[in-house]
């Protein structure tokens, strides 16, 4: 199968251009600028952006032979500064930077078979000043920089055809694709699959894996694709919490075993109610979820004597943890992102960290696992945990589990299929009412239903007032400890998706 190789100079853009090329149907591949090889599969080379100026002591750069080759190349941003410095052209600090959208005038559209002016997103502090020998310039910024150029067979881009807001991208990177490497568009993403489990079988040999498993999207397609490499080889740990949604802790297992995967489930909601008794901030509660699930997991782990780990770790963790331990930006500490204990001496197996969340459910559905599993909504590791506001007991789980389950019914009863996320929250309130005329004094429940692109954002989702009024009073007459329900109206940013 015809391949194009993006290699990586750092860009947070990196893993959307390997996705495009995806949803182009092309097999490509990232390799990393200084480990990049070049087999006789690769029609392309794409050098991605990168942070640093290609005139640092350290800069990454790229073997001339590539440039040499008869392989088409398209350097993007730095990638472009690396081709032109490389072949004896210059490139400079640039007098103004741009960043954001910027248009882009080419004197030779026809090349691309775009409009002769489109919008961009550009994001560089270097230009290009001169030419290398045989290229010409093909697109220019706004503001006069060089923003396109090629000798015929290479191209170079400064602004990101990858990023959504640049007009005409897709149609960018499909002409190098098509017109230029000639590569054909045979990739799917059962190939993603095969290839998956070949490399598993490969990595794993004949020894054992283990995986902490919740029923979420992500580590279920992770352990399925794994069990069809390695079939009972590896050992899932569903560990129980009592903070799950109602009826999880009976569904999942069931699910799990259903889809091949053998499974160790473990009852510690004793466990987590009592480390959980009096705390009410919110970030030890998240602290005391999380350390608890792991000692838990250890202990059934160090049992089954495995050498690896299996996360199912998608691209948008690996931004976030990456971004999280830059500075101060962590928000909220993500138990299941990352930190499962070094000490176990296991090696991570993360199958698939390159896919974002809509490829993660395309390869789910591939793998033959259901829609209700494979479209289910994102739940946080430390479950109703950072629902239940205040305190925690079983009681007040055992509440919020019935509200909850009476809101999701409400929604999918409407047909609300569209909604993101959807859950209720306990307050540590309580309320006056009346109930069959008698004075009643029960919890505050707040609604909440958002829309959301991988949860970094979120608009509050207008639920239709029938179906709100239809859950308050299921609410409020199926569980006689609710006084009140309330809906929750704030975006994110300002507020978070969830409420701790
Ligand atoms: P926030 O509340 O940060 O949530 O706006 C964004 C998305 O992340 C989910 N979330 C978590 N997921 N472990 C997780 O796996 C966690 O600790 C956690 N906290 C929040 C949240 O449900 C929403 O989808």
């Amino acid at each position: 199968m015809d391949r194009i190789v993006v290699i990586d100079y750092g860009s947070q853009y990196t893993m959307l251009l390997a996705r495009r090329i995806r949803e182009l149907g092309v097999l490509c591949t990232v390799e990393q600028a200084d480990s990049v090889r070049v087999d006789s599969d690769v029609k392309g080379l794409i050098l991605s952006g990168g942070p640093q100026s290609v005139y640092e002591p350290n800069a990454l750069s790229l073997s001339s032979e590539f440039l040499d080759s008869s392989i088409p190349v398209l350097g993007i941003c730095y990638g472009m500064h690396l081709m032109v410095k490389q072949l004896g052209g210059e490139v400079s600090k640039g007098s103004k930077a741009e960043y954001g959208l910027t248009g882009v005038v080419f004197a030779e559209p026809e090349i691309f078979n775009v409009p002769s002016r489109i919008t961009t997103w550009m994001s560089h502090g270097d230009e290009v000043t001169g030419l290398p020998k045989g290229y010409r310039v093909i697109a220019q910024s706004v503001g006069g920089i060089v923003a396109g150029i090629t000798d015929g067979r290479n191209f170079a881009l400064q602004f990101h055809p990858e990023v959504h807001h640049t007009q005409f991208g897709s149609d960018l990177i499909a002409h190098f694709l098509f017109n230029v490497c000639k590569v054909s568009r045979d990739w799917r993403i059962s190939d993603f699959a095969q290839e998956q489990i070949e490399k598993i079988k490969k990595i794993v040999g004949t020894k054992r894996v283990v995986a902490g498993l919740s029923g979420g999207v992500d580590s279920t397609v992770a352990a399925v694709l794994t069990a069809r490499a390695i079939g009972n080889r590896l050992t899932g740990i569903f560990v129980n919490h009592g903070l799950m949604r109602k009826n999880e802790e009976i569904e999942v297992p069931r699910t799990l075993e259903a889809l091949g995967v053998k499974l160790i489930t473990v009852d510690a909601s004793d466990l987590f109610f009592e480390k959980l008794k009096g705390v009410s901030d919110p970030e030890m509660k998240r602290k005391i979820i999380g350390e608890n699930f792991i000692r838990v997991f250890e202990k059934q782990a160090k049992e089954i004597d495995a050498d690896f780990l299996l996360q199912g770790t998608i691209y948008s963790d690996v931004i976030e943890s990456a971004a999280s331990s830059r500075s101060s930006d962590k928000i909220k500490s993500h138990h299941n992102v990352g930190g499962l204990p070094e000490e176990m001496n296991l090696s991570l197996l993360e199958p698939i960290r390159e896919l974002f969340k809509d490829e993660v459910r395309v390869l789910g559905r591939e793998l033959g696992i259901a829609s209700s599993l494979v479209d289910r909504q994102p739940f946080p590791g430390p479950g109703l945990g950072v629902r239940i506001l205040g305190d925690i007991d079983r009681e007040k789980a055992r509440i919020l589990k019935e509200v909850d389950a009476i809101f999701l019914n409400c929604l999918n009863e409407a047909g609300l299929k569209s909604v993101w996320q959807a859950f209720a929250v306990l307050l540590p309130l309580r309320s006056v009412g009346v109930k069959g005329d008698r004075r009643a004094y029960g919890y505050v429940v707040s609604l909440r239903a958002v829309h959301s692109a991988e949860g970094m954002t979120a608009s509050w989702y207008e639920v239709p007032h029938d179906v709100l009024r239809e859950a308050s009073a299921r609410i409020t007459s199926q569980v006689p400890e609710v006084g009140r329900v309330v809906f929750d109206i704030t975006d994110k940013p300002p507020a978070t998706i969830e409420w701790e």
